[in-house]
């Protein structure tokens, strides 16, 4: 098996995303001038000719140089920066480091996807770390299958127990990920199993070749290691973080992995969470556990990606007093500063899981002595599993432009760690199962690289490299996703309720009560006055407590708080009125009914598209419609009608409630 070169047709069985032959189709029979070397560079020569340019010395049309050689070119920028300038016909790429080199490429051909033009501009990323995380497992796990909380089919990396033999989709891919400024791949699930655990060991050759595919795409690769392996694998009878033996078996695991893939990014570990092994075994913390593990790998520079995803799966529904949003912060903000310096705490957006509406995680602004980094998550595992189309850019740009203590910084700022996220891609011919999903994979790259850019901005460069100039289709994919995220809040759970749904059918569809009464935590509370869970400090668990202010505050009131989260913090009457004018009841009732009326219009929208879009994917979007009406039906009712009986109080607009 050999390694496919960066430049290969590696997409020929699949979709090609955001790049088609088309998006270099004006650059053919052009020239260009490329200076400097390495395999990054190599990369982006192999980009150049196929693109159909043809390499000269001088006088290029199009010249890619390092910023020393270019005149007026900018100064004291990092290696991932670029200064891309299109004047009177010729075009320079000023680079900082082979990344930035291309990087200015892709941006590059995004210009010209959108109509070209003259131009200066100088980018950099806000980050460094800019990652993907997937969930992928080596072997097919009973429940979860080869990708767990995947939509899209398999694993591009593993088949059921083994690398795949092809590897043409991972060159494909990673060629994507750099276009969207992509340098971080971790390529197994965080939940990582006996098989995934010797991807560290006697499997390390399959993951030397992962890295090598990512390596010439200037994309460092991690693994998702297990904390208990020195045990587990059967080497030591502890794993405990404070044993020397413990620390020896990670130290030379860390070795073994940097000699055999030098630019190796480090681990990421889930510790003490949903049953993962970890420190506590051993009564040490989780700055003890972490810390050991950054030891082994700083001396290569390594980084340990230590997961605050951490909280009691096995609380009893009738304690009102555990509440699962205190967790991660309970646990963290007394360790802070205590951690190393290449430990990155990577935390969940919000308190929760991954839910279409949640407050920012107070763990976030509430580590200052820690380099944190944001998850958010791609595949839409609470968004719609890529049956519905969601996209979550403006969910992340609202996060993203979060000021966690009013008018300081933004929570983009305020993550020292970067940014990670859930991939969303697998073996499916196009990529995401749902073909207007690539979307929400193209604005996580976008936004990772600067969270100020506007979600329809980065739609509107999606669309056009994807599906070319015709502005029919950029109105009506727009028309149809804009406000999709917030089209599939108004017909599943209400004003910051989460988890409203089915433990049972791995979190797809509606169920009211599904959570309940479950040891994983419980959500509503509804009973016939009203529903919402008090989390303030007055009443409540205190959760609002470990916010700052401003919000701490506001998030206290029934008067200041959001209309949108409101049951995520309050327990109300249904007769209460929100800001908008409506009562929480009405609200229900109304937003459901909207929520469907949407769904139709997307729908209807999409049909007349039909011949001016690939009639593969005009067809896989329209099934995957049909199932989001279906669906968004199922929701509107069993939500109002389960609100219709615990309250008695009826629908003012007399609409069907079953
Ligand atoms: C969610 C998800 C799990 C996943 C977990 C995590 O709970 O349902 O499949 O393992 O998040 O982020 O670790």
């Amino acid at each position: 098996m050999t390694i496919p070169a960066p430049h290969s047709e590696a997409v020929a069985d699949g979709h090609p995303m955001w790049l088609p032959e088309a998006v270099t189709g004006e650059l053919r029979d052009r020239t260009v001038t490329v200076l400097g070397e390495g395999a990054v560079l190599d990369t982006l020569r192999a980009e150049v000719a196929r693109a159909g340019m043809s390499e000269v010395r001088a006088d290029a049309d199009l010249l890619i140089a390092p910023f020393d050689v270019v005149e007026d070119a900018p100064e004291g920028l990092g290696p991932e920066a670029f200064f891309h300038r299109v004047r009177e016909g010729r075009t320079v790429i000023a680079y900082g480091g082979p990344n930035g080199a291309l990087y200015g490429w892709f941006h590059h051909l995004r210009h010209l996807a959108r109509g070209g033009g003259e131009l200066a501009s100088t980018q950099e990323p806000l980050h460094e770390l800019r990652m993907l995380d997937h969930w992928d497992n080596v072997a097919v796990h009973p429940h979860m299958g080869q990708v767990e909380r995947g939509y899209a089919g398999g694993s591009i990396f593993y088949d059921d127990g083994r690398l795949r033999e092809d590897l043409s989709r991972v060159g494909a891919y990673a060629r994507l990920l750099a276009s969207i400024g992509i340098n971080r791949v971790t390529i197994n699930n965080v939940n990582v199993g006996p098989r995934e655990a010797r991807l560290l060991t006697d499997d390390l050759g399959t993951v030397e070749r992962l890295a090598a595919i990512f390596r010439s795409w200037g994309i460092r690769t991690h693994l998702s290691i297990n904390f208990a392996s020195p045990l587990t694998l059967g080497e030591l009878d502890t794993s405990d973080p404070l044993e020397p033996a413990v620390q020896r078996w990670w130290r030379d695991a860390a070795a073994r992995v940097f000699t055999r893939i030098p630019d190796f990014g480090g681990f990421l570990v889930k510790a003490d969470s949903e049953g993962q092994p970890g420190p506590y075994a051993y009564g040490r913390d989780h700055a003890d556990g972490a810390n050991m593990l950054a030891r082994a790998v700083a001396p290569f520079e390594g980084l340990v990606h230590w997961r605050a995803f951490v909280y009691n799966h096995r609380q009893d529904w009738r304690d009102r007093t555990t509440d699962r949003a205190r967790a991660a912060y309970d646990t963290f903000v007394p360790l802070d500063g205590r951690f190393d310096d290449n430990v990155i705490l990577q935390v969940k957006y919000g308190p929760l899981d991954f839910q279409v509406r949640e407050p920012i995680s107070p763990v976030i602004p509430g580590m200052t002595r820690t380099r944190v980094a944001l998850e958010l998550q791609v595949t839409q595992e609470y968004t719609g599993q890529q049956q519905h189309a969601v996209y979550l850019g403006p969910q992340w740009s609202e996060i993203l432009a979060f000021r966690p203590t009013g008018d300081d910084a933004t929570l983009a700022e305020a993550v020292q760690g970067g940014i990670a996220a859930v991939s969303n891609v697998g073996s499916d011919d196009f990529w995401t199962g749902h073909p207007l999903a690539q979307a929400n994979l193209y604005a996580y790259g976008r936004l990772a690289w600067d969270p100020t850019l506007d979600p329809g901005t980065i739609l509107d460069e999606w669309i056009a490299l994807t599906f070319g100039a015709d502005d029919q289709v950029r109105r009506g994919i727009r028309s149809i996703l804009d406000d999709s995220w917030r089209t599939y809040e108004m017909y599943t759970a209400p004003l910051g309720v989460c988890f409203m749904v089915s433990p049972l059918n791995r979190h797809y569809g509606p169920d009211v009560d599904g959570y309940e009464y479950s040891a994983w935590g419980t959500y509503h509370f509804a009973d016939r006055d009203g529903v919402g869970v008090d989390r303030t400090v007055k009443t409540g668990t205190g959760f609002t407590g470990q916010y700052s202010e401003p919000w701490a505050s506001r998030y206290e009131s029934v008067d200041t708080v959001p209309d949108e989260l409101i049951l995520f913090f309050h327990h109300v009457p249904y007769t209460h009125r929100l800001h908008s004018g409506s009562t929480v009841i009405q609200h229900i009732y109304d937003t459901h009914f909207a929520g469907v009326e949407r769904v139709d219009e997307m729908a209807v929208t999409w049909d007349e598209l039909e011949g001016r879009v690939p009639s593969d994917l005009h067809r896989r979007v329209g099934e995957r419609l049909a199932e989001q009406r279906r669906s968004a039906i199922e929701w509107r009712d069993q939500i109002n009608t389960y609100f219709w009986r615990k309250s008695g109080i009826a629908d003012e607009a007399g609409r069907t409630i079953y």
